[in-house]
């Protein structure tokens, strides 16, 4: 009897010790997943215990999964995080915080998961993720000024929610993709077809709820206005975890209208030589309400262009405007599509007019995972027709990858560079973005992808930005530098590509919001005092 109740008490003990497992050692992630449920406050209602998965648990795979965009950065070498947590509720947040720092895990924090270079959910070093899919409220004041949007909410679900709410009166300028994030993509920039138009997202952001490495909750006033500013492009997972954006909702027509104009060699009588330079002249010059993004890549040993083109209006006057400014494209009337604002989302995806919005735009799961790299780079002069037929041979050349040449000017001529932690503005004629995408595992294709996009971004360099060779921050691209001791000299290799001169003032914010330098990955902000 008396050894059998001290057996209990053992036992009593152990459990209460180590509650994942009985026959668990105390292993890190015991300790970790135990000092978040000792953590206080909590919150009854959503008890931490149900929100965690470490590697023992079944869904740990599918969990880490889920939000996973890249093949490159998922296969079974990649190390693995410690735990993942997959916060509901603000005391999760604030656990994940405090314990990460105590058992010195790295943090790295997931929303949407479409960091092309896989940071949110991998690392080098050992490591847990803050997934924030469970916080995905969006709340609409009825007056559809504003919206209160979570990190955690997709931009599918933003643009559905604001369509439906608004009769299809309000939209919000952000990426092509709905399955992207707002705690990644707004804190990056936020980059799409309406920016001509209204700017960037974070030039429609107009408070935020964050929580800081002391695990303090605070909004644009108790932040403080140059923490504000940071998180408007410099990328919030420098700083702090964001909670919920407040967006400024833009009006759209009743009506827009987009198209695709292929052309695989000439159209009509002009060739893509002659439209891809007069494109250069006009694509950052045009009417606000006029978006035309140029693709250009090759496919059996021809050289192909496509103007792809959001109109915040009708057919009739869009045609009007290409006459006059791009007569050369011979844009028809036949190859324009009027529709509503929230069905051109899907009309960027290259998904048929018709598909119900609904399915799509809230449908977490992506129709397709592929291994992929992406790049960017910034022209600010017009490249000579010389110079573009140069290109050409380099892409017949280089058959896997493609260049996105998005055009600039209209709004982001009038926001000042100093503005917001986003560079970028005025002087810019358009922006490149490289992309190779694969389907097959394996070292060798994805070797042969992976070189081929280096050789044609080396291609480029006499005609794009130079001292620094800019860089757009929402484009990730590991390759352009890499902090692993968190030193102030190897920040500043890929800090002054990503933000020019505002570098140097997002380190004075990171110095002083989180002097420990606990928010950190391979390309974060420095603290100064590793100078
Ligand atoms: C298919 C595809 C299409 C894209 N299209 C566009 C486009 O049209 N325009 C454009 O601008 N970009 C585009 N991007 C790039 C995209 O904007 C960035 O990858 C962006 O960071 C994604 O945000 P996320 O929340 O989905 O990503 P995540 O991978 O979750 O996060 C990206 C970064 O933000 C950090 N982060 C995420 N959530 C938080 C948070 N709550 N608090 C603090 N830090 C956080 C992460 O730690 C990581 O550093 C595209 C990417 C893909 C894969
Ligand atoms: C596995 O993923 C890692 C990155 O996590 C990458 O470096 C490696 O090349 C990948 N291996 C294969 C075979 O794809
Ligand atoms: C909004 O959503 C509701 C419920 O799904 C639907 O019945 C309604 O038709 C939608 N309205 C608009 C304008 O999309
Ligand atoms: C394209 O057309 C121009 C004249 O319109 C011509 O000078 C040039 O050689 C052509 N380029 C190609 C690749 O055919
Ligand atoms: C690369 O391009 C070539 C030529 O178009 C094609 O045959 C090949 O399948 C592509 N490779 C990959 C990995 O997609
Ligand atoms: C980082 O530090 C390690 C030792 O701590 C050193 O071996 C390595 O060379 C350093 N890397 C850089 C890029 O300075």
């Amino acid at each position: 009897m008396q050894s059998l109740t001290i057996q209990t008490l053992f036992i009593t003990i152990f459990l209460f010790t180590f509650p994942t497992s009985f026959a668990s050692p105390p292993t890190i992630e015991n300790v970790f997943a135990q000092c978040l449920s000792d953590f206080k406050p909590s919150n009854p209602k959503s008890p931490i215990q149900n929100f965690i998965f470490t590697q023992q648990s079944p869904k740990f795979l599918t969990t880490l999964n889920n939000y996973v965009r890249n093949l490159r950065y998922f296969n079974t070498t990649t190390r693995k995080p410690t735990a993942i947590v997959t916060a509901a509720d603000v005391t999760h947040i604030q656990a994940t915080i405090t314990c990460a720092k105590k058992l010195s895990l790295q943090l790295r924090i997931r929303s949407g998961g479409h960091d092309y270079d896989g940071l949110s959910y991998s690392s080098p070093i050992d490591f847990v993720i803050l997934d924030m899919f469970n916080l995905r409220s969006i709340k609409i004041d009825s007056k559809l000024d504003t919206a209160w949007v979570q990190a955690g909410a997709t931009l599918g679900e933003i643009y559905y929610g604001v369509a439906n709410k608004s009769n299809d009166l309000r939209g919000f300028p952000a990426g092509v993709c709905p399955g992207l994030g707002a705690g990644g993509h707004f804190s990056g920039g936020g980059y799409g077809n309406m920016m001509r138009k209204y700017g960037l997202s974070i030039d429609n952001i107009i408070d935020a709820k964050i929580i800081d490495a002391k695990g303090r909750v605070l909004d644009r006033s108790s932040m403080g206005e140059d923490l504000f500013w940071a998180l408007r492009g410099g990328g919030a997972a420098s700083f702090c975890v964001v909670l919920a954006w407040k967006i400024k909702l833009v009006p759209t027509p009743e009506k827009v209208t987009v198209f695709n104009a292929e052309t695989v060699g000439n159209r009509g009588s002009v060739n893509t030589t002659e439209l891809v330079a007069k494109w250069q002249e006009i694509a950052d010059k045009i009417d606000n309400d006029l978006f035309i993004r140029l693709t250009l890549g090759a496919s059996k040993k021809t050289v192909k262009a496509s103007f792809m083109g959001m109109f915040l209006g009708n057919s009739a006057k869009l045609l009007e405007i290409m006459n006059v400014n791009f007569p050369e494209l011979g844009l028809k009337q036949t190859e324009c599509v009027e529709m509503k604002w929230i069905e051109s989302v899907l009309f960027w995806l290259s998904i048929p007019p018709g598909t119900a919005p609904t399915t799509m735009m809230l449908n977490r799961i992506p129709q397709k995972l592929i291994y992929l790299k992406r790049k960017s780079d910034y022209v600010q002069k017009p490249i000579s027709r010389t110079g573009l037929e140069s290109i050409f041979k380099v892409l017949l050349e280089n058959e896997n990858v493609t260049m996105a040449w998005n055009p600039y000017g209209g709004k982001m001529n009038e926001i000042p560079s100093s503005e917001t932690a986003f560079p970028h503005r005025a002087g810019n004629m358009f922006k490149i973005q490289y992309a190779a995408n694969w389907f097959v595992a394996g070292e060798e294709v994805a070797n042969d992808c992976l070189s081929q996009t280096e050789r044609v971004f080396e291609a480029m360099s006499p005609y794009v930005s130079k001292n620094p060779r800019e860089a757009f921050l929402n484009y990730r691209d590991i390759d352009i530098g890499k902090n692993m001791n968190s030193t102030y000299e190897e920040g500043k290799v890929y800090g002054m590509k990503y933000f020019k001169n505002n570098f140097e003032r997002l380190v004075k914010v990171k110095s002083r919001v989180d002097p420990d330098n606990f928010f950190r990955y391979e390309q974060s902000i420095p603290v100064l005092s590793s100078h």
